[in-house]
């Protein structure tokens, strides 16, 4: 009977990771489907501890432990996404991912000394216990890397001479290693294990490291995904259906995810994983680029917005530093009181995480209609007649169309040069992530707007209202 209910409750489980993931596609659903799939999370946790007996019958010891591990877990998970900050969050997705790759690959260290122990040893247990201890542990280091590298600790992206060379050597290594301790796990010395546990921890280090730019949000990606996989090896290891459902869910995500984000970028995932993303650094204007830089007036632009037919919002990276998504929303409805037709263009890889912008925007209540992709909006802009560019900067830079010799050549970019008037709105000459200067700010047809966002838009806002 309990090991029925446990059956039951791992089915409930995958079905509200699957239901929530759905919901997930979607900023209205998406807080709703993160609460079910928790819900679903918290179904296999308590049927396991309950209703799980081992071959022998018996229920899970150590209750104690187990339940102060997770109400300290608990706590501390809680407390730091409540404290977090959006512009933050990319390096706490990757320090929570890294944990789950160390729980892949704990859990591996310890069942391989029953599988050692065990007279006849599975192939298949053996292979899914060297997988999890493998990719966890790549997923765990290569995690804290990119934590230390979005978080300012580490800054620099060196790669060693014949780094590549190197990295194939460390996998051949790791992957013999793990051949050999499925086929002889009882005549293998005892080192061994542990020496492979290293040597995966060393892989992900160097697979990372060398690592930078723009190209962190895909690794981070891909990394997820390396999770999720090493956790679908212990559901197969402890024939545990929720894990395993849970592990491929997060293992396909992220995959899917990681190609989404090379296609955005227009960067291949092997030139992300093997060749360095070249920065320029900022300063001067960029190749070509003639002209000086103009600057309005908040009075000039307030008029401007409020007798114009179209508006679209460029969001940005500096949208979430300034914190204005809640200003912009007021401004805009403002503006269309007064008749404009206002929509938001979103990027793909606009700020710093995938759907940053889409969740920000949410947050200040802003209608979803209103938000269009950029292959949605981009034929739109020569018709529009004011684009208001918040904090964004790489994402409308117009040499990723034309200038080869740029980092960003090839991404697809929002065409918001080519409407009638654009103003950027952003603190300084500063570039943006890719460290480059943007040749738009120099167009003819474009003007600065100087400070930060959110003062920028409370002061237009006063301004249309006195109009
Ligand atoms: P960025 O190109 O990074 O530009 C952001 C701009 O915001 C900066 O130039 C900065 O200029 C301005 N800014 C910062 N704080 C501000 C504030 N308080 N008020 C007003 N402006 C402020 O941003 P983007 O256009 O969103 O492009 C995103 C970039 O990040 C792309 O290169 C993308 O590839 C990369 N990236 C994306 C992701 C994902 S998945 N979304 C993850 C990592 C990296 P000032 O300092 O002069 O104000």
């Amino acid at each position: 009977m309990e090991h029925f209910i446990l059956d039951i409750c791992y089915l409930i489980a995958s079905v509200l990771f699957v239901i929530g993931l759905k919901m997930l596609s979607h900023p209205d659903s998406a807080r709703k489907g993160n609460l079910l799939a928790g819900f679903g999370m918290a179904a296999g946790i308590l049927a396991t501890i309950f209703f799980h007996k081992n071959d022998a019958g018996e229920p899970i010891g150590n209750l104690g432990w187990i339940i102060g591990a997770i109400i300290i877990g608990a706590v501390i998970g809680t407390l730091s996404a409540k404290k977090v900050k959006m512009t933050a969050m990319p390096q706490m997705v990757s320090l929570f991912n890294g944990m789950g790759g160390a729980c892949a690959a704990l859990i591996s260290l310890e069942e391989f000394s029953h599988f050692a122990a065990s007279p006849e040893h599975s192939i298949g247990t053996g292979l899914s216990i060297m997988a999890g201890l493998i990719i966890g542990s790549v997923s765990f280091s290569g995690s804290m890397i990119a934590f230390a590298k979005l978080q300012g600790i580490m800054e620099k992206s060196p790669r060693l001479p014949m780094g590549n060379i190197l990295n194939l050597l460390v996998i051949i290594a790791t992957l013999a290693g793990g051949v050999y301790l499925t086929l002889s796990p009882d005549t293998a010395p005892a080192w061994m294990l542990y020496g492979l546990f290293g040597v995966s921890l060393l892989y992900g280090i160097m697979f990372v490291v060398p690592i930078g730019g723009a190209d962190m949000p895909v690794v981070i990606s891909l990394l997820n995904s390396f999770t999720g996989m090493a956790a679908a090896f212990g559901g197969f290891l402890y024939n545990n259906q929720a894990m395993l459902t849970g592990g491929i869910l997060v293992g396909a995500a992220g995959t899917l995810l990681t190609i989404m984000m090379c296609r955005s970028m227009n960067r291949s995932l092997t030139s992300v994983l093997f060749s360095a993303f070249t920065v320029t650094g900022g300063g001067g204007s960029s190749a070509g680029v003639t002209g000086s830089v103009k600057e309005m007036s908040v009075q000039d632009a307030a008029v401007l917005m409020s007798y114009s037919n179209s508006l679209v919002i460029v969001p940005g990276y500096g949208l979430a530093v300034a914190q204005a998504q809640h200003a912009i929303h007021k401004m805009a409805s403002m503006l269309e009181e007064k008749g404009v037709k206002v929509t938001y263009a979103v990027h793909p890889v606009a700020g710093r995480m995938p759907g940053h912008m889409n969740v920000l925007l949410a947050e200040a209540n802003v209608p979803y209609e209103q938000l269009k992709d950029m292959e949605e909006i981009n034929p739109d802009f020569p018709s529009t007649d004011v684009v208001l560019v918040v904090g964004a900067n790489d994402v409308v830079n117009p040499a990723a169309r034309h200038d080869q010799s740029s980092p960003i050549y090839g991404m697809p970019i929002l065409d918001a040069d080519k409407a009638k008037t654009v103003i950027v709105m952003k603190r300084g000459m500063n570039p943006g992530y890719a460290g480059i200067e943007n040749e738009l700010f120099f167009y003819p047809n474009n003007y600065m707007l100087f400070g930060d966002a959110k003062k920028s838009i409370e002061k237009l806002t006063e301004a249309i209202g006195a109009l």
